[in-house]
């Protein structure tokens, strides 16, 4: 676009991927060089030089106000990952894939604000009136407090939120309100940051809390842009298998509490519901003694999870054999099969390897290795774990195996799930609960002997 000599200029262009600001489109960004990923937005108003701002009253951070009171979401598990609650004027990004069930999550949230006396505004820029209407019925969301706003328009969206101050509004989703003022049709990089932006501030303004639904992008981003993170108190996640029915709220980023921290849910045919004995849902009883099979304690936050890890290896004449996994990081696998190779002399360049982690979970805690390391052992030798035992330990390129964090909490859990046994790393000096009995290991040769 020619800019009038003499005028300033009246938009920029803004990278979606690291936010860098451009005067000038080019294909391919000057700080990232990223491609294609300049996108055109207005200006904020300049200041006029010669208004000098008058300088603001300031307070002692002495007289901060405490935590204030926070709404419960009527879900303990959301709760625990918020922190205790949702904090009145929050942002609170929801996100996750399509289908996992987030516009569920927040209508139902919506009626447990409402029946604790906190109405709600439930603003669907997605559905129909008729549509929310229905997954209310299913979900038996029949608080009377609950407000519905069907609109795309992001002026209205606020004037309504500014109008009524809802204790919680909730807008579903970022990627369908549309800001008249901002280049882009809607859910384009530069519209989703426009919008966030402008809903954070009245958050603020009026101290309504604000959940934002929000779809994934297949990098895993929202929206596309990282920056969008950065411009909300709090980031959450819904994963899940959309087939199978949980689900693991986990959040990202927190203003108001630690990060790490996981919720459990499981998502039902009359909507979602807290998991009563969260750690067992991702174990499967049938697969127990079967070849390639290991469970494993990992530490979520500060929560300890029970996963059960599967692992096939199958022959193949294929030159580049297929190395593929569900919920665990591919790139650890091939370091995982490389120390199996040179420390244990399980050799699969000839085969095919598949690794699961059961109920749609990811396994990020390296204390999983040690478990994934067995079931592939496991799988090609055809030989099995002790019955009713878990596995934890961090496998390091020597072959060792190495300590991991929290092992006390990890044994605790094994023992109020009923296990028997724990396959743990040598040198464990904590406290190990009545009834378990702790195998140690120093290497992965070590550990292989103990399949039979
Ligand atoms: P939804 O909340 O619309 O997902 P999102 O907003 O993340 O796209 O949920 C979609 C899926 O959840 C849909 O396939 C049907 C299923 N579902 C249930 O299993 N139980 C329910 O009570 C509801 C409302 C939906
Ligand atoms: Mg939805």
């Amino acid at each position: 676009m020619a800019v009038a000599a003499g005028r300033p200029p009246r938009t920029r262009f803004v990278c979606a991927s690291c936010g860098a600001h451009s005067p000038r489109w080019e294909g391919r960004c000057p700080e990232c060089e990223e491609w294609n990923s300049l996108s055109e937005e207005l200006l904020p108003r300049a200041h006029k030089k010669e208004l000098a701002a008058a300088p603001a009253a300031v307070t002692l951070l002495a007289d901060a106000p405490a935590d204030g009171r926070r709404l419960p979401t009527g879900y303990a598990e959301v709760d625990r990952v918020l922190g205790g609650g949702i904090v009145p004027g929050s942002v609170i990004l929801l996100g996750g894939d399509p289908g996992v069930g987030k516009s569920t999550l927040a209508l139902q949230i919506a009626d447990r604000a409402a029946r604790a006396g906190a109405a709600a505004l439930y603003c669907s820029g997605e559905e129909s009136g008729a549509q929310v209407g229905l997954r209310a019925r299913r979900t038996g969301c029949k608080a009377a407090g609950i407000e519905l706003l069907v609109e795309n328009d992001l002026d209205t969206v606020l004037a309504t939120i500014e109008a009524r101050r809802p204790p919680l509004a909730i807008v579903d989703s970022v990627q369908t309100v549309y800001d008249a003022g901002v280049a882009g049709s809607a859910g384009s990089p530069a519209q989703v940051r426009a919008a966030v932006a402008r809903l954070v501030a009245a958050a603020k303004g009026c101290g309504v809390a604000v959940l934002l639904v929000g779809h994934v992008t297949k990098d895993g981003a929202i929206a596309g842009p990282r920056t969008l993170e950065h411009l909300v108190d709090v980031v959450l996640y819904l994963e899940g298998d959309r087939l199978g029915d949980q689900r693991i709220l986990r959040g990202v980023k927190n203003r108001f509490g630690s990060t790490g921290e996981v919720g459990l849910l499981a998502m039902e045919s009359a909507g979602i519901r807290e998991l009563d004995a969260p750690s067992r849902a991702f174990m499967d009883g049938a697969s127990a003694g079967i070849a390639g099979n290991a469970l494993t304690v990992t530490c979520e936050g500060v929560r300890p999870l029970a996963i059960e890890v599967q692992a096939l290896t199958v022959g193949t004449q294929s030159p580049l054999p297929r190395r593929t996994v569900s919920g665990f990081d591919v790139n650890r696998l091939h370091l995982l099969l490389a120390v199996l190779e040179k420390r244990a002399d399980i050799r699969l360049g000839q085969s095919d390897v598949f690794v699961n982690a059961v109920g749609g979970v990811r396994l990020d805690d390296p204390a999983a290795d040690l478990a994934v390391a067995l079931a592939i052992a496991g799988s090609k030798l055809n030989r099995t774990l002790p019955p009713s035992c878990a596995v934890v330990g961090e496998v390091g390129l020597g072959g060792e195996v190495r300590r991991v964090a929290r092992l006390d909490a990890r044994l605790a859990e094994a023992a109020a799930l009923g296990l028997e046994t724990v396959i743990v790393p040598a040198n464990h000096r904590g406290h190990i609960p009545a009834g378990l009995q702790c195998r140690t290991v120093t290497t992965i040769r070590d550990a292989i002997r103990l399949l039979s």
